[in-house]
């Protein structure tokens, strides 16, 4: 799809599709208000005969638009206009984009930006608008034939901005809105693929594809062979019992001086999460396909960050294994020494994203980083606790904690908060070895986080557990994308 920015007058446009903001109490919206009456008073027909209140995400298409340039126009619902908010216009935006990429339309003229919105500046409309139109445009083919796709194949969305606006902001944001909503479809086909294709190996292809790309980038994989030496026990005890051999996958990004410390980020990439020899129930294990989308996301967001050309050092490391029963799987009670030189005793193979995440962790210190971010799929506790709309944020760091809750709120990938306590510590005590690889019962994302700080030491550090927010599940199961929107709203405002 291609993007381009009008301020032209609506009456001046040619398109097959208009998205035209109304709102619930009948006040004609900025873009309405430049109608004409006949058109007005059909748009006021519509919403009067009950056919759409106007409601936030409520949509109606009218197939009449008089002598308009624009042939159709898709209504979209703001709620009440003393109500307007973020929340509300993001919202008619993806239920827009959703109902316009369901429609044959080869050019379409979206003017939600015409409005003024408490919170959103031209840069974040443009932005917004750009990554929900990439969203809603993609479609899962990669292993199936094609469904039935009435959509033209080029097709074009113009942002319409008022006249009067900051032309060079909105530009920009359609360019960052176009990096993350690439980055994102990216991390979601990742995600989608199943763990017969999606493998570490795939992974690893994947990143030095990306570092092939661009100058910016270089890759650096370690095989089985470097892991063993370096001591990374931990890591390699997971696939023990796969035929798969593992990749620790490390790009690094070059956009500022060398002696600026980067941004690391840290991703869980299980392709496939059986439990081990901790076998988990066969109800919907399919889905522990997606139990590497830690390590899907930083990939993606490396690809934003490298596409953006922004103006930091990154380095993103990707733990990808495969987590198997077999002969020489690792059992219950077995002893690994990690990088770091504790050693675990591994009471469950399915607490396996903390064990790969340890020397990942530990390995990332060596770049000195100002912040670490690691994202996982890492407890079923978490989703328990937050279910699927925040993903669990956890950290020592109250300013790191809330550059990133911040970055979540403005990106619409939001996350909440969670306890990372010393009064928790005492629950992975081991008898028979420095730490146990799980805790009680109860808080179990808070103690995989506190397992996990054990191999940062003093670093700048936050976890991340998205074990909700990956992916969803039911009729419209397939990865999210998230928090690739979060993390790269969170490198643009360093
Ligand atoms: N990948 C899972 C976590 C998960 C489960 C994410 C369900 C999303 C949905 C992780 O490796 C795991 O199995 N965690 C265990 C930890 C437990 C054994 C302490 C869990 O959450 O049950
Ligand atoms: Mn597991
Ligand atoms: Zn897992």
């Amino acid at each position: 799809m291609e993007f381009q920015i009008t301020t032209d007058p609506i009456h001046s446009l040619q398109a097959d599709l208009g998205i035209l903001p109304v709102y619930q109490d009948g006040k004609p919206s900025a873009a309405a208000s430049s109608l004409s009456p006949s058109l007005r008073s059909r748009i006021a027909r519509a919403m009067a005969s009950g056919d759409t209140q106007g409601k936030p995400g409520d949509t109606l298409l009218l197939t009449e638009t008089g002598n308009l340039g624009i042939k159709r126009l898709l209504l979209a619902g703001l709620g009440r206009k003393d109500k307007l908010d973020a929340r509300a216009w993001n919202k008619a935006l993806a239920a827009a984009a959703q109902r316009s990429e369901r429609s044959a339309s080869a050019h379409v003229v979206d003017l939600l930006g015409l409005e003024t919105v408490p919170g959103l500046d031209e840069t974040r409309k443009a932005r917004n608008s750009a990554e929900q139109w990439h969203h809603a445009s993609y479609r899962y083919t990669a292993t199936r034939k094609a469904a039935k796709d009435a959509r033209p194949k080029d097709r074009r969305l113009t942002i319409a901005v008022a006249g009067g606006a900051d032309l060079a902001a909105a530009e920009q944001g359609l360019k960052q809105g176009q990096a993350i909503g690439r980055a994102r479809n990216f991390a979601r086909e990742l995600g989608n693929l199943p763990a017969n294709v999606c493998t570490p190996a795939y992974l690893a292809s994947q990143a030095r594809k990306l570092a092939r790309s661009s100058p910016r980038v270089t890759a650096k994989i370690l095989l089985e062979k470097e892991m063993k030496e370096l001591g990374m026990n931990s890591l390699l005890s997971v696939c023990e019992g796969s035929q798969l051999t593992p990749r620790l996958i490390v790009l690094r990004y070059k956009g500022a001086s060398p002696k600026a410390a980067p941004v690391a980020l840290v991703g869980k990439g299980v392709t496939f999460d059986t439990g081990g020899i901790s076998l988990k129930p066969g109800r919907a294990m399919d889905e522990m396909k997606f139990d590497m989308s830690g390590a899907g996301c930083v990939l993606a967001v490396m690809q934003a960050a490298a596409e953006l050309e922004l103006p930091i050092n990154l380095v993103v490391l990707a733990a990808a294994v495969e987590n198997m029963p077999g002969g020489r799987a690792t059992k219950p009670g077995d002893i690994v020494k990690a990088m770091s030189g504790e050693t675990i005793e591994i009471l469950n193979t399915d607490a396996e994203g903390r064990l790969i995440l340890a020397d990942a962790l530990h390995y990332a210190l060596r770049f000195k980083p100002s912040r670490i971010v690691d994202v996982a799929t890492l407890t079923g506790a978490c989703l328990m606790a937050l279910g699927r709309h925040y993903s669990g944020l956890f950290s020592q760091s109250d300013e790191l904690a809330e550059e990133l809750r911040k970055a979540g709120e403005d990106s619409g990938d939001p996350v909440w908060r969670l306890p990372l306590g010393p009064e928790y510590m005492p629950e992975l005590k081991s008898n028979f070895a420095d730490m146990a690889n799980i805790g009680s019962r109860y808080a179990g994302a808070t103690t995989a986080a506190c397992f996990l700080s054990r191999f940062v030491k003093d670093a700048n550090w936050a976890h991340l557990d998205i074990a909700g927010t990956a992916w969803k599940t039911g009729a419209s199961k397939g990865s999210t994308g998230r928090p690739v929107p979060l993390l790269t709203e969170f490198l643009l405002a360093l």
